[in-house]
């Protein structure tokens, strides 16, 4: 555990402070500078070894936690849950018990229960990192998109970012709420009713139903695709092609911004649907493939501060 950093695992955003996430952010523009060098690895991490364990699928976070741990000298192990006992019945609780027996140093979890990691952390010997749990956070995403926020615009003081489309299901939206508001960030919410989380107004944020209304002059905006896997019955009633209309991203809508501004993605993205595929492909505004980049600098530095 790190002096600069007091916890042993990465549970969720909510419970850090301004200083840890600073903490974070400010080592993983080291790693992202050493990323873009030709020194990328180093042995900081040597002898400890980290265990993937995703439940749901990824290619962006599984594949850059194990990158970040072998690039400080990890050994990574990946867990195939459709291969694993996991699939004879085995539990959850007994999964992870059996795991830590092998003196592993952090497990990263992924599950579609809310809670998973936050339950798992006092079985383990290990430190655990929440990769993403249901609908409840995804505390890396967070950091990477405030990672690239504070690269593109300096700081993130004075911004104000609209999080616009399937807010209600979505883990990235709820990270991002709690960090963005623990930095003053002025924050709104752009989705139809069927997609806004209940009682928005217990939330620090403007809402909006009008996309137009809700574009106007923000700095950042940050997309969200349909959560289907996450969908109840009857919950989503329209089709694609007018839910694009109405709340999908394109330069015609994004006139109402700042002529500055960056439109962000957490990937991964359903081109003409949320985010035109023209726009998420213009360098000019979409930050998509540089917050994937920034992805690994900031599993380096969680992975780094959580292991010493
Ligand atoms: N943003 C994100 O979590 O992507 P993956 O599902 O591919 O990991």
């Amino acid at each position: 555990m790190s002096k600069s950093f007091p916890h042993r695992h990465l549970l969720d955003i909510e419970r850090l402070s301004s200083a840890d996430l600073e903490a974070v952010l400010d080592l993983a523009k080291r790693y992202g500078e050493q990323n873009r060098s030709s020194t990328r690895k180093s042995d900081v991490l040597q002898g400890k070894t980290v265990v993937n364990l995703f439940f749901e699928p990824s290619t962006r976070t599984r594949a850059s936690f194990e990158i970040a741990a072998k690039r400080l000298g990890a050994d990574v192990i990946n867990v195939l849950v459709e291969h694993s006992s996991a699939r004879k019945g085995e539990t959850l609780l007994d999964t992870v018990l059996n795991l830590d027996t092998m003196n592993i140093d952090a497990i990263v979890i992924r599950h579609p229960e809310t809670g998973v990691p936050h339950f798992v952390a006092p079985q383990t010997k290990a430190s655990v990192i929440n990769a993403g749990d249901g609908t409840g956070e995804h505390p890396t995403q967070a950091l990477l998109d405030a990672f690239v926020m504070r690269r593109r615009k300096g700081s993130l003081k004075d911004l104000t970012v609209a999080i616009c489309g399937d807010i209600a299901h979505s883990r990235v939206a709820r990270s991002n709420m709690h960090l963005l508001n623990k930095f003053g960030v002025k924050v709104r919410l752009i989705a139809p009713a069927y997609f806004m989380p209940k009682n928005p107004e217990n939330l620090k944020a403007e809402i909006f139903e009008d996309m137009a209304k809700g574009l106007q002059g923000v700095d950042v905006v940050m997309m969200l695709r349909i959560q289907h896997e996450r969908l109840t019955e009857g919950e989503f009633a329209v089709s694609l092609k007018e839910y694009h209309s109405r709340y999908g991203l394109d330069h015609k809508k994004l006139k109402a911004a700042k002529t500055d501004v960056i439109v962000m993605h957490p990937g991964p993205i359903n081109r003409d649907v949320e985010i035109s595929s023209a726009l998420a492909d213009d360098p000019q505004f979409s930050v998509i493939r540089e917050q994937t980049e920034a992805g690994v600098a900031i599993r380096m530095a969680v992975l780094d501060l959580l292991l010493h």
